[in-house]
């Protein structure tokens, strides 16, 4: 039998040595698409950063693919679009830079992107609509154009699990069903999905199975129609006029060069 996609058992996450997610039983199939959803504050992306390595595992079991999380050996094998970013640098990284990081682990030790990559990163900068823009540095992007990219970046790796984190917060109406093609595609062809989302209307034909956190806990798991008291009233009035939130490392667990680092924080 296959490992699972990710299994949780028992399994505390935090930072530090504060428990946000506690106690949480959790087992995604391979192939599964699955929502996750759950107020602000509720730990939602402290959930999704422990399947990363990038939030600390307390207690209980975290596995990934098989292996315990951050034990990985190709870590190209999870994609992650993290819920805050910003594009930073000495110099200006372009869309095709930025998402050809996401192509980085499968090049091996020394590799040179090949053909292979190149259309790997091509391919998925149009999934998002985006293909004219290749040459344009990131920075100059909107906001949503730029989570555009990361979720360009997290495809272009063609990863077996992608975890995603908000992909559609401040996207537009056109992109998020532009989205959802894509995930339907990618879902289709054998990736297990976990996102998280507040807004499941675009994504509804193709998350299937839904979990609720709340205060730390996970209180449902199942249908996604099943889920609706937990979704719509929770959306985030402005991501942007967030403030930074320290701590946080929102870079891709395999370090990017420094060029074309995306990095936590506010402009
Ligand atoms: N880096 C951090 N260090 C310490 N505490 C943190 C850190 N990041 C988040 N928290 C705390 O963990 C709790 C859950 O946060 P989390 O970001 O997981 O929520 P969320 O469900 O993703 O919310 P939202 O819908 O607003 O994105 C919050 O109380 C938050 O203050
Ligand atoms: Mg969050």
């Amino acid at each position: 039998m296959t490992d699972p996609a990710i299994r949780l058992s028992g399994a505390t996450i935090g930072y530090g040595d504060v428990a946000i997610v506690r106690d949480a039983d959790l087992t995604v199939r391979r192939g599964e698409a699955v929502a996750v959803l759950g107020s602000n504050g509720s730990g939602k992306t402290t959930l999704s950063r422990g399947l990363l390595g990038l939030a600390t595992v307390l207690g209980g079991t975290v596995e990934v693919l098989g292996a315990p999380v951050g034990r990985l050996r190709e870590r190209g094998r999870v994609g992650y679009v993290p819920q805050r970013h910003t594009v930073s640098g000495a110099m200006p990284a372009t869309v095709r830079e930025v998402v050809g990081v996401g192509r980085l682990p499968r090049l091996g030790l020394f590799g040179r992107p090949g053909a292979r990559d190149r259309a790997a990163v091509a391919e998925a900068v149009d999934a998002v609509g985006l293909a004219d823009r290749l040459a344009d540095p990131v920075a100059a992007l909107s906001g949503g154009q730029q989570r555009r990219v990361l979720v360009a970046r997290a495809l272009a790796a063609e990863p077996e699990l992608l975890v995603m984190d908000e992909p559609t917060a401040g996207v537009d109406a056109a992109s998020q069903a532009a989205l959802a093609t894509v995930l339907a595609r990618v879902a289709a062809a054998g990736t297990t999905l976990l996102v998280v989302t507040h807004e499941t209307g675009p994504l509804a034909g193709v998350l299937t199975r839904a979990v609720v956190v709340d205060s730390g806990r996970l209180t449902y798991d199942g249908p996604l129609a099943g889920a609706g008291a937990a979704g719509p009233d929770c959306h985030h009035p402005d991501e942007a006029a967030q403030p930074p939130v320290r701590g946080y490392r929102l870079d891709q667990p395999r370090p990017a060069p420094d060029a074309v680092r995306l990095r936590d924080g506010s402009r």
